[in-house]
């Protein structure tokens, strides 16, 4: 075994996105091109003697090939230890918690989320902290600019590791301990939710549909599920991970879970259907023939978060990124506890955790998550959901609607339009911005706009800043329209319009949503002009 030195050049376009770097695998695939971006991450956190790192990923194709490769630059880098997940898997939430668990640097996570797999689908690599959540924006600029200038790599020309099999090894003199995926996340999951009433509940019959999109959600649903709490077999399902996911969209939205979506509209509907994505962070819930937006999924947890026994004292407050909808704005505020709205992207939610001012946060991109772990996590959501099924004895639909009743219903849209031209949807947003000013107090299909603006977030514990976040145009009602392109996406752009309005009067509560929100729509479309700057009449994805 012998450290070699390997020149390189800078590759473009390394600047890490809305959670990491995401590309095809292609892009990954090229000479260098994982090298340079490791090798920054690494020099950039200084000295690694000493240090332990997490790794993982969610099994996607290049998986392996990364695993292996970023173990060989680890040792030739000087980690003084790897814990890495069996056969290369981790979900994304179980790299936060055995970051946490067992007090590492940090770890990095191999996964391009809920993106498409397979060798013509995405890659990804991120890194995340000590505390267990993603790399905040001055670390992921840093690695960037390493990657702008980098002249070499050091790596390990060792024989590839078996990671197949528990056990510790040695790559030069780093130790690399394989790790069992679940166990750790697991142990997590029964601190925190009373698994006793879980397992009565499904000892008297009731049913559930877990679909964990053949992806890394699959072991864990199934160790937890139907392993420690009984659920029979067959509960979970598509749950062997796959490096092409299938072939599917690994992403919990009724769109691509259209499989689960249907199981649960039929009268012989389990009694609860859940999902999530390519890394198990993202997660969605239905009842029998009825879905649950995940805005209203995160107000519901709020309000009834002492049923499970992580937060039966409580909860300090609760953070939603801005385009997420207001329902929990309106449990935090019956609470008496802050609500604070950040950009998107979960890792805005971190200082806030660490800090103890949020407890539960939650996003409208179908992520929920608390102060557990430093990342969304799908299982956990899901057994959040189980808990207040076992404790509450009534149907999912029953639960959102008491909540309705009693907090009033936030109806709420998000329209896509995907792979758009990203010079067009540059022009759209610019236009936008331009717009601004002038729209206060503008009357337009009966509603009036109370103010325009494009978000900008102080964090409240470091003060740091974030600018142009999301054009939102608020009207005097509380309805708002919200305008952002996707930091996600590999191809093209994405414009995303999130659509919400505020109806308190239970009489009004069963509106097809779209229709509730018909007015909303047209005035969106209008303002942006987006038939004309984009060319499409219709959304690609309406969730
Ligand atoms: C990832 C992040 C989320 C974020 C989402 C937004 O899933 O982990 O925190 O909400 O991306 O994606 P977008 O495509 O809307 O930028
Ligand atoms: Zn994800």
């Amino acid at each position: 075994m012998a450290i070699q030195t390997i020149q390189t050049t800078p590759i473009d376009g390394q600047r890490p996105g809305t959670s990491g770097l995401r590309k095809k695998v292609g892009v990954f695939q090229q000479a260098h091109y994982l090298e340079n971006f490791v090798q920054s991450v690494f020099d950039t956190l200084g000295d690694l003697s000493g240090k332990t790192l997490v790794l993982g990923g969610d099994g996607r194709f290049h998986n392996r090939a990364a695993i292996r490769t970023i173990l060989k630059m680890a040792a030739a880098n000087g980690v003084a230890r790897v814990l890495v997940g069996r056969g290369g898997i981790l979900s994304t939430p179980a790299v936060s918690c055995v970051i946490r668990k067992y007090e590492a640097m940090g770890g990095i996570i191999l996964s391009a989320s809920h993106n498409p797999g397979g060798p013509d689908g995405d890659f990804g690599i991120k890194y995340n902290i000590g505390n267990g959540g993603p790399a905040p924006e001055a670390v992921t600029e840093a690695i960037y600019q390493r990657t702008t200038t980098i002249t070499s790599y050091r790596i390990s020309d060792a024989p590839d590791l078996d990671i197949d099999h528990g056990g510790r090894s040695y790559v030069e003199q780093m130790q690399v301990e394989v790790i069992d995926p679940v166990d750790d996340y697991a142990q997590l999951m029964e601190q925190l939710f009373d698994f006793d009433a879980i397992r009565k509940l499904f000892a008297g019959g009731f049913t559930m549909r877990f679909d964990a999109m053949h992806a890394v959600a699959g072991p864990y649903a199934k160790a937890i599920i139907e392993g420690r709490l009984g659920a029979p077999e067959g509960t979970v399902i598509n749950c062997v991970p796959r490096e092409d996911f299938g072939g599917g969209h690994p992403d919990p939205n009724p769109v691509n879970a259209a499989e689960l979506i249907e199981l649960m509209a039929r009268d012989d509907a389990p009694d609860f259907g859940a999902a999530s994505d390519g890394d198990a962070d993202r997660n969605m819930i239905v009842g029998r023939k009825f879905d649950v937006t995940p805005s209203d999924s995160l107000a519901i947890l709020a309000a009834n978060a002492q049923v499970a026994p992580g937060y039966r004292g409580g909860i300090a407050g609760i953070a939603r990124s801005m385009p997420t909808s207001r329902a929990a704005d309106r449990v935090a505020a019956a609470l008496g506890i802050p609500c604070y709205e950040t950009p998107t992207g979960w890792k805005y939610f971190g200082t806030l955790l660490d800090a103890g001012l949020a407890t539960l946060c939650g996003e409208e991109s179908y992520g929920t998550g608390s102060n557990h772990v430093r990342e969304k996590d799908g299982v956990w959501a899901v057994l959040f959901w189980l808990n207040l099924l076992a404790v509450k004895g009534q149907s999912v639909q029953q639960i959102v609607e008491e909540h309705w009743q009693r907090f009033g219903r936030n109806y709420y849209s998000r329209h896509d339009y995907e792979g758009i031209d990203a010079h067009a949807a540059k022009v759209l947003m610019d236009d936008l911005r331009v717009k601004l000013a002038a729209m206060q107090g503008v009357e337009m299909n009966h509603y009036t706009v109370d103010f325009a603006d494009d978000f900008e977030y102080t964090d409240p514990v470091d003060g740091s800043k974030a600018a142009q976040q999301g054009i939102r145009i608020v009207m005097t009602d509380g309805s708002r329209i919200v305008y952002r392109l996707s930091g996600t996406g590999t191809e093209g752009a994405t414009l995303r319009v999130y659509l919400e309005r505020y109806e308190a009067d239970p009489e009004q509560h069963h509106i097809p949503t779209q229709q509730a929100l018909a007015a909303l729509i047209a005035i969106a479309d209008s303002v942006a002009s987006i038939a004309y700057n984009t060319g499409r009449s219709n959304p690609t994805v309406i969730t």
